[in-house]
């Protein structure tokens, strides 16, 4: 009887919790979340509870999958939370954005594809493809903000306080300014990746898919992951430490 009660105050706890808060203390919560299409990112503010009343997933089913995440030892988030800022944007740029640049003209290839051979029997393909498109085209002007402005300002800020100096204003004023704007981008990437998944029934395959159909919905579903897994680590890790660095450096004065 102990136990039963122990459990479900557990349960509460664990289901009373913001969604992101459980990726930012284990990253590998990530995987769980997007097994079962919860957006820990743009949505992640929502708690469990909630998240799971909208996908319809009984929290039975979920929470002792959770756990035994939660019970794992090696948690990969302390990896990226140890880094400095510029190992981390580093990172970014080398994982994140190069798969995305690489991914984008293959799955684009894909969809014109499929959408030639099956549109007529799944006209959804075609909302797919439209949307893809304006993903991708938001994606890459996004990474070439972060790689020309963003990320090279958190590195002035890094050797400002290696050098012991109180940063000068950039034309953007506080880095806030330009996080704000990557995050709003974020929001608006992660809405579009979810219409493509609601378009496609959360990426399931109709019985008459031939193997392009399935590789493309494969590799959106990949995207999507990649997608979660960049905005996670900028929004909920990279971004903050910036944050309170130049906070820090310029109470220096
Ligand atoms: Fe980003």
């Amino acid at each position: 009887m102990f136990k039963e009660e122990v459990s479900n105050r557990t349960n509460t706890n664990l289901a009373e919790k913001k969604v992101k808060e459980f990726v930012v203390e284990n990253f590998k919560t990530a995987k769980l979340f997007e097994k079962y299409g919860i957006d820990y990112c743009c949505n992640g503010n929502r708690s469990l509870k909630d998240s799971l009343s909208g996908k319809s997933i009984e929290m039975n089913t979920f929470i002792p999958e959770l756990e035994k995440i939660l019970g794992e030892n090696k948690n990969d988030d302390q990896v990226f939370s140890a880094m400095d800022l510029i190992t981390l944007s580093q990172y970014i740029v080398n994982n994140h954005h190069k798969y995305v640049k690489e991914a984008i003209p293959l799955i684009e290839a894909h969809l014109d594809k499929v959408v030639n051979a099956h549109s007529k029997n799944h006209p959804e393909l075609i909302s797919i493809r439209q949307e893809f498109s304006i993903l991708s085209a938001e994606m890459l002007t996004h990474m070439d903000k972060e790689e020309k402005i963003l990320f090279p300002l958190i590195k002035y800020l890094v050797d400002s306080k290696k050098y012991n100096e109180t940063p000068k204003s950039s034309g953007y004023g506080t880095v806030q300014n330009p996080i704000r704007k990557m995050e709003q981008e974020h929001q608006s990437a992660g809405n579009e990746m979810e219409k493509i998944r609601n378009y496609s029934d959360d990426y399931k395959l109709p019985e008459d898919a031939c193997t392009t159909y399935t590789v493309t919905y494969k590799e959106l579903e990949e995207f999507e992951k990649d997608l979660f897994k960049h905005i996670h680590l900028e929004n909920n890790i990279l971004f903050p430490k910036a944050i309170e660095l130049e906070n820090e450096l310029l109470n220096l004065k």
